[in-house]
């Protein structure tokens, strides 16, 4: 059995002291033995949380990494610092990055390299615009995306890799993919992992759906066979994120 993730991401949300006074507010919401629970925050923030949730179940991780080792890269951060700082898990290849950032597949297929050389656990996220999914291309897209990806990325490291699968028309638009959606896209990601691998290794990778998951539709999203956890955005910033990790409960 996968265990589930749930992971907030932050983006760009939460200066330093109100990052604390959110882990301080969520603090007795996210406590549940049976899922894992992650805070992907500003790098700014990184230091402070880390300090403020240990002890506890949460898991920090970063928005994004260079994957250079070092050198002149102004404004970038290695995973050597993300790692040294006390971060767990790094998001690769989310659509903003993408869209705002121009991130190619090939530049996420360096972070992934480099995330695993380094011992960071990598959540890399592909997904489909609306005009992709109107044309009839959403699985083809993502089916590459993830090949691009994973070029050079062994069996044993997928195992330790997550992917979310966002649809870039439900980011923070409140219009959630049905759970049937999700479901569709998720299967067909576990599959290509089979192709790419073989059964075992698609049935240990974890994969999150993400796009406007909240309170209410998180239950029947995570009760579907492919669905491994959640990457959140907007509701990861309110103790609604507490009832998304309980979402058994
Ligand atoms: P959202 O963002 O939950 O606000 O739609 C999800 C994400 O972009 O990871």
């Amino acid at each position: 059995m996968r265990k589930k993730i749930i992971a907030g991401n932050w983006k760009m949300n939460e200066t330093p002291s109100e990052a604390l006074k959110l882990v301080e507010t969520l603090k007795p919401l996210v406590n549940n033995p049976d899922v894992d629970v992650v805070y992907c925050v500003p790098a700014i923030d990184i230091v402070p949380v880390v300090n403020a949730v240990k002890g506890t179940n949460v898991h920090v991780g970063a928005e994004n990494l260079y994957f250079e080792d070092k050198g002149a890269y102004t404004g970038e951060i290695s995973a050597d610092m993300l790692l040294d700082a006390g971060v767990e898990y790094v998001i690769m290849g989310h659509s903003e990055r993408r869209g705002y950032f121009h991130e190619t597949d090939d530049d996420i297929n360096k972070k992934l390299l480099k995330a695993l050389e380094k011992g960071l656990k990598p959540i890399v996220c592909c997904g489909e615009s609306l005009e992709q999914r109107e044309e009839g291309i959403t699985e083809d897209w993502i089916r590459m995306q993830i090949k691009i990806a994973f070029k050079g990325v062994s069996a044993d490291q997928a195992k330790g890799v997550v992917i979310a699968y966002e649809p870039i028309w439900a980011i923070g638009t409140g219009k959630t993919a049905t759970s049937e959606q999700a479901e569709e896209v998720c299967k067909a990601i576990r599959e290509t992992i089979g192709e790419i691998y073989d059964e075992a290794t698609a049935d240990a990778i974890r994969i999150q759906y993400g796009g406007s998951m909240n309170a209410g539709n998180c239950k029947e999203l995570l009760a579907m066979p492919d669905i491994d956890g959640g990457l959140i955005g907007g509701a990861s910033l309110k103790p609604d994120f507490g009832t998304i990790v309980n979402y058994n409960k």
